[in-house]
């Protein structure tokens, strides 16, 4: 599991466990996911790429840094769309691709139904974020469609992993390193992560 983190973060910890809780309403699990998105997006873009640009204080001229590479965020639709807001606010210069699919009840496969991805990619590296990697396909099929378009630097930022969905990313894509607030137990028979926090999407949107 070397490519696998689960932050170790504290804020991380005490945040997820009331996103977990069953009675917690819509608009507080928005908020945390909002909230821990962006600490996870903090770790997970500790190796990213900077360069010289000369800055001028009141003060003095001085060498300072900027971003090298255009960064893109791309949500997987629908419960990717909660994670955005508060990884944007730290990178408001990133551009945003929705992807969207849905997992098949039956089969537990995706299926895609929205990606309007111009033909050449605009970005230098994408944070996939969705907040469940349950049996992992649908984070298999977001790398496939952007290494298709020519991404060739991609990171998974999740909240919750089974080991069933880290297992089959890492095999799919070794190259992917996947960013976590926690890795569970197991898969249940309907392909639902156990502890996990039920359907994120639901939650989110208080449709379930
Ligand atoms: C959920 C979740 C992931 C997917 C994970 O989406 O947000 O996209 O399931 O499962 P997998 O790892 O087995 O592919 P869902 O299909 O429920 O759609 P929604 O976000 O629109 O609710
Ligand atoms: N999708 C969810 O929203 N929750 C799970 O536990 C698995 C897939």
């Amino acid at each position: 599991m070397s490519n696998v983190k689960a932050s170790p973060h504290p804020l991380v910890a005490h945040k997820l466990s009331f996103l977990r809780q069953k009675d917690t309403e819509p608009k507080k699990f928005r908020e945390l996911v909002r909230e821990i998105a962006a600490l996870l997006a903090y770790e997970a873009t500790a190796d990213l790429e900077i360069m010289p640009r000369q800055v001028q204080t009141p003060l003095a001229e001085m060498q300072g840094w900027e971003l090298r590479e255009k960064i893109g965020l791309v949500p997987i639709l629908r419960a990717g769309l909660g994670m955005v807001e508060g990884i944007w606010e730290l990178m408001p210069s990133a551009e945003v691709w929705h992807i969207g699919l849905y997992r098949d009840e039956h089969t537990l496969k995706p299926v895609q139904y929205y990606n309007k991805l111009p033909i050449e990619p605009t970005v230098q590296m994408s944070l996939i974020l969705d907040p469940m990697l349950a049996t992992g396909g649908s984070a298999v099929a977001t790398v496939d469609i952007l290494k298709k378009w020519g991404v060739k630097k991609i990171k998974f930022v999740g909240l919750i992993g089974a080991p069933e969905g880290i297992h089959a990313l890492q095999t799919a894509h070794p190259d992917v390193p996947i960013h976590l607030a926690a890795i569970d137990d197991h898969l249940n028979e309907r392909g639902y992560i156990v502890p996990g926090l039920g359907d994120a999407g639901d939650r989110q949107f208080g449709t379930g």
